[in-house]
């Protein structure tokens, strides 16, 4: 298949594009480059013998987009490109909603005048909002969303349905991601965030690089096993591996579904923290400090529907992902 990725050079289009690139596909990438460098697919094309076209630009310039759909026939869009920090959300909620929203609004409205109608998009686990049970299933009610980010996608995934509703052609795939972490066996592609982390995993492979002093454990009250915070953490490779499974379903004309990707089982900051320091042999030094505003106890999905329809199932454990993560930084210390 011929895919056009968006958001390709960025931590999870990375590992998706090496993915499809090992299994076949021809790749085309379109990053503006805001939270990324080429240098990730340049290692890509390192580790598979083959690379992406890439194009440099916005999701926001129509011309552009207009000028890819035109040059290419694409036989899917995989759609990552948005801004994801949660925190820089609060404080810049126009920009959020600009870029994720009018992006892929712009995007869509480029495929659909080129009658290329089969699309698979990057969401969350954050629209289920505070979950009422665990694990959650797809069946469950998407929530009220914390933060600008979160709204983002919950708002796209509401005009994606009624866009599939509207014009049966189109071939939608909402894949709903829970905590990716780790990176490529090789460590050659990983997470590069910007400034200090926000996220668990970045923050603890920096303290193991002896970039951070010690890692803050955002509140030890919750209602959990030990009192942190539960997450479903999944391993980057298996996230990629169900895009490619996700290309199936596309070519079923099955018209929009939904997928946790997830591994279904929840893990919390300080077990998190204990398989790191297992797994690598690294102490990481911690304190408690308050809980982080937004934050909820517990999240971790039922990923059986992945499995049922999509014959897909996460295979690395929480070693695993310590390992992998661990591999990238500190061959990476300065990232890429
Ligand atoms: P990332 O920042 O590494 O990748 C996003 C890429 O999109 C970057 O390369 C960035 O340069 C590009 N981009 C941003 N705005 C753009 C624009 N206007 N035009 C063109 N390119 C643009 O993030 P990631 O972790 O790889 O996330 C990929 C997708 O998955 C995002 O949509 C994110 O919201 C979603 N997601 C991520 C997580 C997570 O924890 N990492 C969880 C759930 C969902
Ligand atoms: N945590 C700490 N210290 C830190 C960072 C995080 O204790 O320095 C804790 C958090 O309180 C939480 C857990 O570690 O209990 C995981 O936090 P992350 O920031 O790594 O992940 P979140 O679950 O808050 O959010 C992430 C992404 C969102 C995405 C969501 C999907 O940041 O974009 O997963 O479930 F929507």
């Amino acid at each position: 298949m011929k895919i056009l990725v968006t958001g390709g050079a960025g931590y999870i289009g990375s590992h998706t594009v090496l993915q499809l690139l090992r299994e076949g596909h021809d790749v085309v990438v379109l990053d503006n480059l805001s939270n990324s460098s080429r240098e990730s697919l340049d290692r890509v094309r390192e580790l598979c013998g083959r690379e992406a076209v890439l194009y440099v630009g916005d999701i926001l310039d129509r011309d552009i987009l207009e000028r890819i759909c035109t040059e290419h026939v694409f036989d899917c869009c995989i759609h990552f490109a948005g801004l994801k920090a949660v925190g820089e959300s609060v404080a810049k909620p126009w920009e959020y909603y600009n870029n994720n929203i009018t992006g892929t609004l712009n995007l869509l409205a480029a495929l659909r005048d080129h009658n290329m109608k089969n699309f698979i998009f990057s969401s969350s686990a954050t629209v289920y909002g505070d979950p009422e049970v665990v694990p959650i299933t797809e069946e469950c009610p998407k929530g009220v969303c914390t933060n600008p980010y979160g709204w983002t996608k919950s708002m796209i995934e509401q005009i994606l349905m009624d866009m599939a509703y509207a014009d049966r052609e189109w071939n939608i795939v909402i894949l709903r991601y829970f905590n990716p972490i780790g990176a490529d066996p090789s460590g050659r592609i990983g997470e590069n965030p910007k400034g200090i982390p926000n996220n668990l995993m970045p923050y603890v492979t920096q303290v193991a690089v002896g970039k951070l002093p010690k890692l803050g454990v955002f509140g030890n009250d919750y209602d959990t096993v030990d009192g942190t915070g539960v997450r479903d953490y999944i391993h980057v490779s298996d996230l990629a591996d169900g895009h490619i499974k996700a290309l199936s379903k596309i070519t079923e004309n099955a018209g929009l579904c939904v997928y946790n990707l997830g591994t279904g089982n929840g893990v919390s900051v300080l077990e998190l923290v204990k398989s790191f320091e297992k797994a690598n042999n690294i102490k990481i030094p911690y304190e408690i400090k308050d809980r982080r505003p937004g934050d909820i106890a517990t999240c971790y999905a039922d990923a059986s529907k992945a499995k049922r329809e999509l014959g897909w199932e996460a295979k690395h454990d929480i070693v695993d992902m310590c390992r992998d993560s661990w591999n990238w930084q500190s061959n990476n210390p300065e990232g890429y």
